[in-house]
């Protein structure tokens, strides 16, 4: 028996963790964030790969049977390769890794009414056309969903940095947003496609209003993550047996971990600070 492992390149998969602990509370888990070699979103297809395999390898090491990669650039870099090629090498290869992509996807159509969906993400996650694959196969009344990208490089590094309302992630959030919209001024819905963006949803939704899109839906992916999870769970009973049920949460970091503490007790919204531990690679 052991915990859920929650990976995700830095402080971002926090917002995932947050919907799935409150939804799933019942259950153990490890949290781990690769604040030392964060941001992912600029990096290779090949790094991105390496760190996250590595990381899922330690959270199995661990005793996590169960790894949910909540992180895009990881879901669209590595997920596949990961379950399809790493999964079936390792000693015990009944052990589970699940990302955010699919969730999210299933989710956003039935929420849009133009069938005109804005993505922003990291360069990583649009570059792998992961989303776009995705949507292809969804429709709004028999009309395939339009999908428009946006890459937003700027944000990650800012918010990792904990300026989660300064005045140059506004212009940054500004430009992107704006660029979007003129790309598909029928866009309805758009998806918060890295974990890190619902940390800042109050600034993005203050820039559509300035932009005349009020009515604009943000999709963040906490919640279908977590859905998705439990339904994973319930018709999967063979893993859930395997998962340990104490309520306990332990927190890593390679990174600083005073910063990560600090940051992590805040985007939680917890009023006790969350203590973590390190891990070197
Ligand atoms: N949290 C990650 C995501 O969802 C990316 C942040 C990063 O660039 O590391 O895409």
């Amino acid at each position: 028996m052991g915990p859920i492992g929650i990976f995700d390149s830095g402080f971002g998969g926090l917002s995932i963790f947050r919907e799935i602990q409150h939804l799933l509370p019942q259950y153990d888990y490890i949290f781990l964030g690769d604040n030392g070699r964060a941001p992912y979103g600029d990096r290779s297809f090949q790094e991105v790969f390496d760190f996250t395999n590595q990381a899922v390898r330690r959270l199995f090491e661990m005793g996590c049977p169960l790894v949910i990669l909540a992180c895009n650039t990881a879901s669209a870099k590595a997920l596949r390769n990961i379950q399809q090629n790493e999964l079936p090498k390792m000693d015990d290869p009944t052990r589970r890794v699940l990302g955010v992509i699919r969730p999210t996807v299933e989710r956003v159509a039935n929420l849009t009414y133009s069938g005109h969906i804005g993505l922003v993400a990291t360069r990583a996650t649009v570059s792998s056309r992961s989303y776009d694959m995705e949507l292809a196969k969804q429709h709004v009344d028999g009309v395939p969903v339009v999908l428009t990208s946006r890459a937003c490089p700027k944000w990650v590094p800012l918010i990792e940095s904990g300026e989660l309302d300064s005045a140059d992630l506004y212009r940054e959030v500004y430009s992107d947003l704006s660029a979007l919209l003129d790309a598909d001024p029928e866009i309805d819905t758009i998806i918060l496609g890295c974990t890190h963006y619902p940390l800042i949803t109050s600034l993005i939704q203050r820039v559509l209003q300035e932009l005349d899109h009020p009515e604009i839906i943000l999709m963040p992916q906490g919640k279908p993550v977590s859905y998705s999870l439990k339904d994973y769970l319930q018709r999967h009973p063979e893993m859930e047996a395997r998962l340990s049920k104490r309520a306990r949460v332990e927190y890593f970091t390679t990174g600083d971990v005073a910063q990560f503490e600090q940051l992590a007790t805040l985007f939680l919204g917890h009023k006790q600070h969350i203590r973590a531990g390190n891990i070197e690679w």
